[in-house]
Formats: C-alpha cells, structure tokens, sequence
C-alpha cells in the first residue's frame, strides 16, 4: 500500500525532528513526498537553504520551518499558482532568510497567513501579495524591509493581522479616502519604524473590525506582558474551540516609537473593541481625546513619552478593564482622575508631568482643582472579579505571528492518526482546520 511507504517517511521525519540536535540541512523533498500536505518542521536546528525541491510539494498547505537557522533566499515557487496552488500556510519565521521577498504571488492563491517574522529580508513589501484574497495575517516584524506603507494591502477582505514592527518603514501614511481601508484588521502594529507625519485618521475611521464590541475577547494580564516574544501561542484543550476563539483574537493597535506628531484623533473613540493601545515616544501633541472614554474594552493604554498637554479626561475613569496606563513624559496638568481603576495605577504611569496633581502623585492639588471623587467611583468592579471561565488560554502575546506551532511535529495527508494528535499539544488553528476537513 502506498499508505506504507509514507508512514515510513513520517517516522523517519518525526524522529529527525525530534532528534535532531545537531545540525541538519533539508537536503531535498523527493517525489516519495510529493502528496505531503503539512509539514511542521520548527524548532530544528536546520541550516543551509531550502532546497529547491521543496517545489516539487505541489499539494503542500502548511509549510512551517520557523525556529531554524535556514537562510539564503526562499524559492519563487512558493506562492505562485501551478506550483503550491493549495498553500495556505506559510511560517519562515526565526530564521536567517534575508533578499527579497519573493513577487510572486499570483491571482487565486490560498495564502492565508504568511509569516516572515525575524529574519533579514530586505527590499519592499512584494506588491503581489495584493493577489492574496485570502490573507488574514501578515507578519513582517524584525526584519530589514525599507518602504513606505503598503496602503494597497486594505483592499484585502480578510486581513486581521498586519505587523511591520521593527523595521525600516518611513513615510506618511496618508491613504485617500476612496480606497479601501483594512476592513478586517484587528491587529496593528507598526512600532519601531520611521513612520512619520499624522495619525492616519482615515484609518482610524475605516477599522470597522475594531468597532464590533462582540469581538471582544477577554485577556488575562499575562498576554499583556509587555516582553513581547513576538508570537501567539494558543494552548488549547478543547481543540473544536481552537477556531472560534482564534477568530476573536483581541485588537490592538501599536503605533509606537515612531515620529508621529499632530494631535490624537477625536474618532479613536469610534474603535471601541480596541483593548491594546500604544502610542508611546512620538511627538504627538494637544489633549488627549475625552472620547477615549468610550474605549470600554481597552486594558492598555500607553501614550507616554508624547508632547500631550492638557488634563486627564475624567471620561478615562470609566474604563473599568483598564490594567495599564502609562500617562508619563508628557506635559499633563491638573487632578488625576480618581476612582475605579485609577485608584490601581502607581506614580510612574505619570512621571515627567510635573503639572500633574493628587494621587498617586507627591504633588498635592490647589484649592481649585481639589474634588471630593465620586461615591460611584470607588466600587471594586474590574478585570480582577471577571469570571474566568475560558477553556483555554492564549499564551505569549507578542507582536508576531500568531500561531502556536510549537515544536517539529510532521504529519501527511493519510488520515489523522490519534497518537500523532495527541503529542500534539499546541496547535495553530489553521492546522486543526486542516486536520477537520480530513474527517
Ligand atoms: C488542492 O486541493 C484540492 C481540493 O482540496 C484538491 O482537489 C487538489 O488535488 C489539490 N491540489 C494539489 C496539487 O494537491
Ligand atoms: C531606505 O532607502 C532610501 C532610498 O530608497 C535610503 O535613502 C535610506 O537610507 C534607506 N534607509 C535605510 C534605513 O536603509
Ligand atoms: C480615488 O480617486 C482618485 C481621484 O480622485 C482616482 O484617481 C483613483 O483611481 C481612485 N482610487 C480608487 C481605488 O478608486
Ligand atoms: C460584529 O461581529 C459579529 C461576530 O463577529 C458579527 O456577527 C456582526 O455582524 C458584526 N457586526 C457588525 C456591525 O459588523
Ligand atoms: C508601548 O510601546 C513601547 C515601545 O515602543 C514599549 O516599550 C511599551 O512597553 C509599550 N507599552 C505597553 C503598555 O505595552
Ligand atoms: C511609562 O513609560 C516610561 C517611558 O515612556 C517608562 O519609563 C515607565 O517605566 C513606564 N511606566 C509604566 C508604569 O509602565
Ligand atoms: C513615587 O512613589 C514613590 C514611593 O511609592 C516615591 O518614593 C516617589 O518619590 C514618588 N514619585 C513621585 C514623582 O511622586
């Protein structure tokens, strides 16, 4: 039976992968491999290039040799109709691939998530990938890429996660307003570039994934630890969950350290299932947006080191999800909101504004800014008395890809065999999907 031959190979590939501590090297995909479809191969210590065999894989969907040290560029086949015409995912990331990103995304492909993250790509976001109708993630954080704003990605009806932090891309960006505009994206990130010029309101307006509050999805303070690994890792027990609750993975925006100036847009309140965000070390200026309050579901809220001036809208108090704020390195003045979770947040969410007064701050307010808070204020509600009922958890936010691949598991098309399922503890959703439609 066929089926032999290629259980041989999948017991060859599990033992390299879990063996294989030494240096290994892909050496080549034969046509014994051609039907493969899933092939998870992170966490080696694979070196050299991916051989150019891997396109004769023609029926592969999910390609995952992240965690290696491959480098070299990655072959064109990847991507292009004909060669992969079923690939759906594409994980690169943590290696040492640096060149191009290859153009050569054709009209019709199924690439839903591509994730490129930490390597050394240099060069421009490949225009092609607007032919990526599929799209959902895009992660091209940590690497050399040196362009302005892909704006023609907003067109993409599926996008939800977009990272391009930590890299070399500058520019205004200021699309018109007759494009399209990011529909889906739930996911922004941006830090760490050169971007500079206003916050792009037109897209603050367009966001309508972020306007949905039924896609709030509850976080526990771990995901927010701000050492960003870079990836989302998804623990799961009940694996038919895996999907849904992917799906209402929590927003955020991230559009620090860049050099953003100009004010805060009034129309950031529209985004009101936005949990996450950062504006930190820009230039921004002006007050910050009493519409902000309206920001319900917001957990982190980060707009230190700007140039605000101005009072802490008392609306802020109203955010009662509201675990971090860092307010510092500004030029804020008047009464510290007090209340809620205000009452929570230590001096150093408000360093550097030496206008600041009240609690938690040395500085005592004069008689005209002193205000008794109000009763209502003080009541414990929050984040902390939130039931936690979720049959799994999210693990490891960081601003990268978004998949828990976790170590080398290898698995074909023949069929789901139980024991191979269950050493597979953390599994990427696509996967799962991948592993469902075999039923
Ligand atoms: C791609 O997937 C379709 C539907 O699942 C299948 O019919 C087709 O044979 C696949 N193509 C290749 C090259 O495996
Ligand atoms: C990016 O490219 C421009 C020219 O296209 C060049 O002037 C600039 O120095 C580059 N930036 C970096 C950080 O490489
Ligand atoms: C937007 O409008 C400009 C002219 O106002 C036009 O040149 C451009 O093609 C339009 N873009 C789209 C995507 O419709
Ligand atoms: C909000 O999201 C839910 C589920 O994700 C969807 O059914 C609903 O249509 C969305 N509402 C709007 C206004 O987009
Ligand atoms: C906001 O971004 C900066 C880096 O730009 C980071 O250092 C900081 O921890 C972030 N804030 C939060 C609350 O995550
Ligand atoms: C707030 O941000 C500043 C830098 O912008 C940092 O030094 C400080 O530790 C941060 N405070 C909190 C509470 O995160
Ligand atoms: C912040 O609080 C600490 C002790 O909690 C205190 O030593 C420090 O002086 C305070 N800083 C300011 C600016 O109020």
């Amino acid at each position: 039976m066929k089926g032999l031959t290629q259980w041989y190979f999948v017991l060859c590939l599990l033992l390299l992968s879990f063996n294989c501590h030494v240096d290994c090297s892909l050496s080549s995909f034969s046509s014994n491999s051609a039907s493969l479809e899933v092939v998870l191969m992170s966490n080696n210590n694979f070196v050299g290039e991916i051989p150019s065999s891997i396109c004769n894989l023609m029926s592969i969907s999910v390609l995952d040799l992240s965690n290696n040290e491959l480098s070299g560029a990655i072959p064109d086949c990847l991507g292009s109709r004909g060669k992969m015409p079923n690939l759906s995912v594409l994980d690169l990331h943590m290696n040492k691939f640096h060149g191009n990103i290859p153009d050569s995304f054709v009209v019709g492909n199924t690439l839903e998530i591509l994730n490129l993250n930490n390597n050394d790509f240099d060069g421009p976001v490949p225009k092609s990938l607007v032919n990526c109708n599929d799209l959902e993630v895009l992660n091209l954080g940590n690497n050399k890429i040196n362009d302005t704003f892909p704006h023609w990605l907003g067109t993409l009806p599926q996008l939800q996660v977009l990272v391009l932090r930590f890299n070399y891309f500058h520019g205004r960006i200021s699309p018109s307003e007759n494009e399209s505009h990011f529909s889906a994206l739930r996911i922004l990130d941006l830090s760490h570039n050169e971007f500079s010029g206003l916050l792009p309101t037109t897209y603050l307006k367009s966001f309508s994934g972020m306007m949905n509050l039924s896609n709030v999805q509850r976080t526990s303070m771990d995901i927010l630890n701000p050492s960003y690994h870079f990836s989302v890792l998804v623990t799961m027990k009940g694996r038919d969950r895996v999907l849904e609750r992917i799906q209402t993975l929590f927003t955020t925006i991230d559009m620090s350290s860049n050099k953003f100036h100009g004010k805060i847009p009034e129309i950031v309140g529209n985004l009101i299932s936005l949990q996450v965000l950062n504006f930190s070390h820009n230039s921004l200026t002006g007050h910050i947006p009493s519409s902000m309050g309206k920001l319900t579901a917001l957990e982190s809220l980060d707009l230190s080191t700007n140039k605000l001036v101005g009072e802490i809208p008392m609306q802020l108090n109203g955010l009662e999800f509201l675990e971090v704020l860092n307010l510092s390195q500004n030029q804020l003045v008047g009464l510290i909101p007090l209340g809620n979770q205000f009452n929570t947040f230590l001096n150093d969410s408000y360093g550097g504004n030496l206008g600041l007064c009240g609690f938690p701050v040395s500085k005592r307010c004069g008689k005209d800014e002193e205000q008794e808070p109000p009763e209502s204020a003080f009541h414990e509600e929050g984040i902390y008395s939130c039931p936690l009922d979720w049959k799994f958890v999210m693990m490891g936010y960081g601003c990268g890809l978004v998949l828990g691949l976790s170590t080398g598991y290898i698995m074909l098309t023949i069929g789901k065999p139980e024991w191979l399922v269950r050493m597979v503890q953390r599994l990427g959703y696509k996967i799962l999907r991948r592993l469902k439609s075999y039923h």
